[in-house]
C-alpha cells in the first residue's frame, strides 16, 4: 500500500520521539513493501516561535488530505501567558475540531517486564489491560460561553453535551468492547450534573443495540479510586473530554509511565494518533524520552489508520522484546525500594538506544 502521513513534530520531545517512530514506520515499510511518504509541518509552539498561528492553514490543509496524522507534543511554557486559544495546546484542540476526530482511544496495559515501574504492587496491577474512550470534541473544553463575564468580571467555562454528540462515542466504545472483554464502564458525574445525567441515559440506550457487551456505570472520583485500587477490573472506559484527560493519565501512571501511552483520535476523516506524555520541556532533545508511546501511536496508526494489524502486530511484539531485555528510558527504571532482581535486570539507555532495539526486532 502507499499512504501519506503528515508528522507534526510540535514541541518539547515531540520531535525526539517521532524521530523513532518514523523509524519504525519505515522499517515496517521495508519489510511489508508499503510505501509511507510522510510530510513535516510546522505546529504548536514551533509554529508560534516563527510568527504563525499554532495551527497554521497549510498544515491544517496537510493534516486533511493526509491518510494519517502522527503528532509528538503541544505546549511550550515560552507561551504560558496567551490566551488558550493562542496557546499551542489551542492549535491541538483547533486541529481536534478541524479533523472531526471525536473518538479518543488511549490503551493502558501493564508491560511484562514493568511490573515494579509504577506505583502500585505487582499484584494489583497483574493483567491490567484497558482502554479509555474519551470523547473529544466536546463537553468543558469547547463549551460556550467561556471566558471572562464583562458585568462582573467572573469567569465562565461550560460543560455541554447533545444527545448525537453522546451516541456517536458511545457507539465506538461499544464497537470497541465487541472486540474485547465486552465490558464498558461509563463514566460520569450523575450524582450532580445535569450534563452526566443526559450521557448516562443515552449511553444506556446506546447500549440496547450491543446486547453482547455488559454496561456499568461509574461515578468519576470512585473510579479514579478503582483505578488505583483494581485496574485490571475494566475493559472499557467510556467518559467525556475531561474525565477522560485526567483518568488517562492516572492509567498511565498506574501501568509504569505516562510515557507509555499511545492514543488514537479517530473520525470520519484521516485519525490523529499521538502520544499521551505531553511536551515535558524539562527534558526535550537529551535523549531522555520514552519514544514507546509514540512508537506505541504508530502501530495504532497501522491498525486504526491504514488496516495493517499483522504490521502493527509486529510492532508491539519488539516493543515487548525490548522491554524484556532490560532496556529501560528513566521514566520505566525500578525503583530504588525494588527487588534485586528487576535492578539487576535493567539497563538505562536514551530514546535513541532505545529505539535501535525496537527497530532491530522489526526484522522478518
Ligand atoms: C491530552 C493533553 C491535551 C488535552 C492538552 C495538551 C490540550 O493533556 O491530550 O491529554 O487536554 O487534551
Ligand atoms: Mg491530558
Amino acid at each position: 500500500m502507499k499512504a501519506h502521513i503528515v508528522l507534526l513534530p510540535g514541541d518539547g520531545i515531540g520531535p525526539d520521539v517521532i524521530a523513532s517512530a518514523v523509524r519504525v514506520l519505515e522499517r515496517i515499510g521495508a519489510r511489508f513493501n508499503h510505501t509511507f511518504n510522510f510530510t513535516s509541518k510546522a505546529f504548536g509552539g514551533v509554529a508560534l516561535h516563527q510568527k504563525l498561528p499554532p495551527l497554521p492553514d497549510d498544515t491544517l490543509a496537510a493534516a486533511r488530505s493526509a491518510d494519517a496524522v502522527l503528532l509528538g507534543a503541544a505546549g511550550d511554557p515560552a507561551f504560558d501567558h496567551l490566551p488558550p486559544a493562542q496557546r499551542p495546546e489551542g492549535g491541538l484542540l483547533r486541529l481536534r475540531t478541524e479533523l472531526g476526530v471525536f473518538a479518543n482511544l488511549r490503551p493502558a496495559r501493564s508491560w511484562p517486564g514493568l511490573e515494579e515501574a509504577g506505583p502500585l504492587k505487582p499484584s494489583v496491577l497483574a493483567g491490567t489491560d484497558l482502554v479509555v474512550v474519551r470523547e473529544l470534541l466536546g463537553g468543558l473544553y469547547y463549551g460556550t460561553p467561556r471566558g471572562v463575564r464583562e458585568t462582573n468580571g467572573a469567569v465562565v467555562n461550560t460543560m455541554i453535551y447533545t444527545t448525537p454528540e453522546v451516541e456517536r462515542v458511545a457507539h465506538a466504545a461499544f464497537r470497541l468492547a465487541q472486540k474485547r472483554r465486552k465490558h464498558v464502564t461509563s463514566v460520569d458525574k450523575a450524582n450532580v450534573l445535569e450534563v452526566s445525567q443526559l450521557w448516562r441515559r443515552v449511553v444506556t440506550d446506546v447500549a440496547k443495540s450491543y446486547p453482547d457487551v455488559t454496561l456499568s456505570h461509574q461515578l468519576v472520583d470512585s473510579c479514579a479510586m478503582k483505578l488505583a485500587l483494581a485496574p485490571a477490573s475494566f475493559d472499557v472506559v467510556l467518559t467525556e473530554n475531561m474525565f477522560g484527560d485526567i483518568l488517562s493519565d492516572e492509567a498511565g501512571a498506574v501501568c509504569g509511565s505516562l510515557g507509555l501511552l499511545p492514543s488514537a483520535s479517530l473520525g470520519p476523516g484521516p485519525g490523529l494518533f499521538e502520544p499521551v506524555h505531553g511536551s515535558a520541556p524539562d527534558i526535550a532533545g537529551q535523549g531522555k524520552a520514552n519514544p514507546v508511546g509514540a512508537i506505541a501511536s504508530a502501530a495504532m496508526l497501522l491498525t486504526d489508520g491504514l488496516g495493517l494489524h499483522e504490521e502493527a502486530a509486529v510492532i508491539t511484539r519488539a516493543i515487548e522484546r525490548a522491554l524484556a531485555s532490560g532496556l529501560r528510558t528513566a521514566d520505566i527504571m525500578p525503583p530504588a525500594g525494588g527487588t534485586a532482581a528487576a535492578r539487576d535486570k535493567a539497563r538505562l539507555v536514551s530514546t535513541t538506544e532505545f529505539t535501535d532495539a525496537i527497530v532491530g526486532g522489526l526484522a522478518g
